[in-house]
């Protein structure tokens, strides 16, 4: 075999929240995928990075008191710790924010540029004069053109479907700051796309590129007809400036793709510099690379992003593969429901390897939405896992643990069946090669229920009650090992860490596809231990509640205290534009508190750090932004209302437990009423 050099890219995911069930979905296929190719030997260098610019970034960083860079960091770090629980092995994770993304974004433009690639010219938009910046569409709401129906964004109207181009909506309003946009006129800088024309339309079409589905997608696009792109943003905007056009940015599309090549680079940089960037991304290149992204970025992957490249004398990637999006219990996720599950919430609760298996037995190649149904999800990895693959295991081990010295027999009783079953490993990687991991997934189980079927023939634990069978049994239970080692190297992609253990127990030195070829005999192995936890109903169960109370319970009910209250509510949360029932209101548990001490907080111009007696034995710690309201010596002994149950939310300078909710100009308690710490607010 020779082996292949492969780089792979998982899409970015932007620097603003956390990773979530529909995210996984992505980088479990792609991991599966690198692991599976790794196990057959191929040099596969694997990168991702956090997408990091863009005006929501900016404006979130703001929001929280943060520079957008402390901003960006602290959200990687939370990535790359996800990424970590779910075993995601990248070879290298970046941030689009690095020196060699930005000189590399220039560079290509440049190039582009001097092609001819580049066109500027004037774009009339919708501009805030409050905050002095220019509007996208989805901070403008107005009333629709059309049909009048109020509070629609800037691009389109949800109830008549119309689109539009935000100048067109009837009395706008910025949602930034409320006041009324006004049009302004400024230079913007365009990617002439139509100048690939032709070039797109065969790069789309060779074969293997891309799915076919996309491909046809792709066709009505050309005929519509390809428009310039426009891949300026002007201040303030977080990104890279434009060479030669001052207080012009890339629009954060522009460099989000160029950041898997500045990864690449960084990786071979710091990790590997035997590598070259030039034989993988040079226009000779003969290596091949791999972008996993999700269907709706098709469009910024299969048409600007191959031009931008050709238009800067790069190669293009080898395919890209598509996955569909990811619904819960056959429904969008959903946080009233409980179910838009953040990656730190499974993992709290469950194991991740077997949210990976689960995804496994969905995935197939083609552009197909995934549904993560949770009582499936308990039943099938139950069932696969647990009763029959690691069955096999946990059967056979006690008794060469327990009567044959950890060793396994000096012969193999059943060699046609051991051999059965390296064979079929072809086509299980075949099946992982082509990323139809549902199908490799059900080979392998067929597999497993052959060796249970096998044991259950076989009865070693009956033989063993009987005189002198000894070697049958001994030999029973080493071909039941010897197919449970088989299994487990085919499942290595998909379940990792698993696999680690049984390489362990097993005492291998290898773990790879062709290890498996080597059938075990007289053979010394570990003490069995149990290697899967059963899913626990309840354990889903409270998951699910938990993904409710930590985004739901507490978010909407801010906006319904905004409404029936009239008051300002300060919160480092987002807020979220869903309505809520008047039972969501009643859950929020509203206490009078007394603030103890109330302190400014370094390297933030928004926060206040407040210590509130809540009645309780230990004083609460509180971070609220209400700095620019209140001076902290003037917040002394005042009694505050707070949201008692809102969940614990760990921010960067420590955790906050609560909620502040204040007043305009005062607070809603004066310190003559007799209201005491503890007591409820109804
Ligand atoms: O859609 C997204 O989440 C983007 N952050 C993906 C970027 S992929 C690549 F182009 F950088
Ligand atoms: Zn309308």
């Amino acid at each position: 075999m020779s082996v292949r050099k492969i780089l792979v890219t998982n899409a970015l995911p932007y620097a603003n929240g956390p990773i979530h069930m529909g995210h996984l979905l992505g980088y479990i296929q792609a991991d599966i995928w690198v692991r599976a190719m790794r196990s057959l030997g191929h040099d596969v260098t694997y990168v991702c990075a956090d997408d990091a610019h863009g005006t929501a970034i900016m404006l979130s960083a703001k929001n929280g008191g943060v520079t957008p860079e402390s901003y960006i960091a602290s959200i990687q770090k939370e990535h790359e710790s996800d990424f970590a629980a779910f075993n995601i092995s990248f070879d290298h994770y970046d941030s689009t924010h690095s020196s060699e993304n930005k000189i590399r974004a220039e560079e290509i433009y440049l190039k582009n540029y001097q092609a001819g690639h580049i066109a500027v010219r004037p774009v009339t938009q919708l501009f805030d004069p409050e905050k002095q910046m220019f509007l996208s569409d989805r901070f403008i709401k107005g009333t629709c053109p059309k049909c009048n129906t109020e509070d629609q964004y800037g691009d389109a109207c949800e109830s008549c479907g119309t689109t539009y181009n935000a100048i067109e909506l009837l009395n706008p309003r910025s949602t930034l700051s409320g006041s009324t946009p006004v049009e302004k006129s400024s230079d913007h800088y365009f990617f002439k796309l139509p100048d690939f024309n032709h070039y797109l339309q065969q790069w789309t079409r060779d074969q293997g590129r891309l799915p076919v589905s996309i491909a046809n997608k792709l066709d009505e696009w050309f005929e519509a007809g390809l428009s310039d792109w426009d891949i300026s943003r002007d201040a303030p905007y977080f990104g890279f400036e434009i060479p030669n056009a001052p207080n012009k940015y890339f629009y954060v599309w522009v460099d989000a793709p160029i950041g898997y090549m500045a990864s690449f680079e960084n990786y071979i940089k710091t990790k590997r510099p035997e590598l070259s960037f030039e034989e993988y991304w040079g226009k000779d290149s003969k290596n091949e690379v791999y972008h996993f992204i999700g269907k709706d970025i098709v469009y910024f992957h299969a048409l600007f992003w191959p031009a931008m490249l050709e238009g800067a004398g790069y190669r293009t990637p080898t395919a890209l593969f598509v996955n569909g999006f990811l619904t819960v219990n056959g429904q969008k996720m959903s946080k009233s429901r409980g179910t838009f599950i953040k990656a730190a919430t499974y993992k709290e609760y469950l194991n991740p390897e077997q949210l990976r298996y689960y995804f496994a037995s969905k995935i197939s190649d083609k552009v197909e939405d995934s549904d993560l149904n949770l009582d499936d999800f308990i039943q099938k990895v139950n069932s696969d896992l647990v009763g029959k693959v690691i069955n096999i295991a946990s059967r056979c081990a006690k008794f060469i643990n327990k009567d044959f010295n950890n060793t396994l027999s000096k012969q193999c009783a059943e060699l046609e069946l051991v051999q059965q079953f390296i064979d079929a490993g072809q086509h299980i990687m075949q099946s992982y090669e082509a990323r139809e991991f549902s199908t490799a997934i059900r080979q392998i189980m067929a597999l497993a229920d052959k060796a249970n079927q096998y044991i259950d023939e076989k009865k070693p634990w009956s033989l063993a009650k009987q005189e002198g069978q000894e070697q049958q049994v001994h030999d029973i239970c080493s071909v039941g090992i010897n197919l449970f080692r088989q299994l487990m190297v085919y499942l290595q992609p998909v379940l990792p860490a698993l696999a680690d253990e049984v390489q362990q127990f097993l005492k291998l030195e290898h773990f790879n596809f062709a290890s498996r070829e080597s059938i075990l005999t007289d053979w010394e192995i570990n003490t069995f231990t149990p290697l899967m936890q059963r899913v626990d109903k309840k354990a889903v169960d409270a998951m699910v509640d938990a993904s409710k109370s930590s985004l739901t319970a507490i978010e909407p009910a801010v906006k319904a205290v905004k409404k029936t209250a009239k008051t300002t509510v300060t919160t480092a949360q987002n807020t979220t534009s869903e309505s809520i029932q008047i039972d969501d209101f009643l859950k929020v548990d509203l206490r009078v508190a007394k603030v103890l001490q109330a302190t400014t907080v370094d390297g933030s111009d928004k926060l206040l750090q407040l210590t509130l007696d809540v009645g309780e034995t230990e004083p609460r710690n509180v971070f609220s932004g209400i700095r620019a309201q209140y001076v902290p010596e003037d917040l002394q002994d005042k009694l505050v209302v707070m949201v008692a149950n809102l969940a614990p939310r760990k921010m960067r300078f420590g955790i906050s437990n609560g909620m502040v909710l204040c007043s305009g100009d005062g607070f809603i308690i004066s310190p003559a009423s007799n209201a005491k710490p503890g007591d409820k607010v109804s």
